[in-house]
């Protein structure tokens, strides 16, 4: 038997993800300052808010594998967060799981119901396929989440736009608060 070396590497709790065909970019502040109530001008536009690495594959029929590294910034308060999305494809599930720090994967369907779950080192989170998902780091450090998901899934940022997640995550010297619009959610 050929024993080959694997095509990329992660390593899981220390590091990222490397290896040919793996592709990374990093969000800024300016790139994302739409998603929050509030930007101070004390915080400079090229602050680095989080790094998606990403290993493709390259086919039609393919997972994809992810790793979102989440900065520990505050906006005015506010949580540092993904900008959130649908998949283009929504029969597409996806599966995140949390490596290092603490926060929250935010849920949304379609009907502008919310809700979160707890994301820390070992926990394993199933994403539907019809839910929209945004990541907020809550802590105090980086805050490292992996992803599997099929490429068919792709994209859909402009649903999130048009109804956005009714819910804003604020962190003080008194813990965690949670900002609510309208009615009916839950977190
Ligand atoms: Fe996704």
């Amino acid at each position: 038997v050929i024993i080959k070396s694997a095509r990329f590497n992660h390593d899981f709790y220390d590091g990222v993800i490397t290896g040919d065909g793996v592709v990374s970019y990093r969000k800024s502040l300016s790139e994302i300052q739409q998603v929050y109530q509030q930007v101070p001008q004390t915080l400079s536009p090229d602050t680095l808010m989080y790094t998606v690495y990403s290993f493709d594959a390259q086919g039609d029929n393919t997972l994809l594998w992810g790793l979102t590294v989440m900065e520990p910034v505050l906006v005015a308060g506010e949580c540092n967060m993904t900008r959130g999305h649908y998949h283009a494809d929504q029969a597409q599930p996806e599966i995140y799981f949390g490596l290092a720090g603490e926060g929250l994967l935010l849920m949304m369907n379609h009907t502008g119901e919310c809700w979160a779950e707890q994301v820390t080192k070992g926990s394993v989170h199933y994403i539907e396929g019809n839910y929209a998902h945004r990541l907020i780091n809550t802590g105090d450090m980086q805050f490292k989440v992996g992803a599997c998901w099929p490429k068919a899934a792709g994209h859909d940022y402009k649903a999130i736009d048009l109804q956005p997640f009714p819910v804003r995550v604020f962190k003080s010297a008194n813990g965690i608060d949670f900002a609510e619009q309208g009615d009916n959610n839950e977190v």
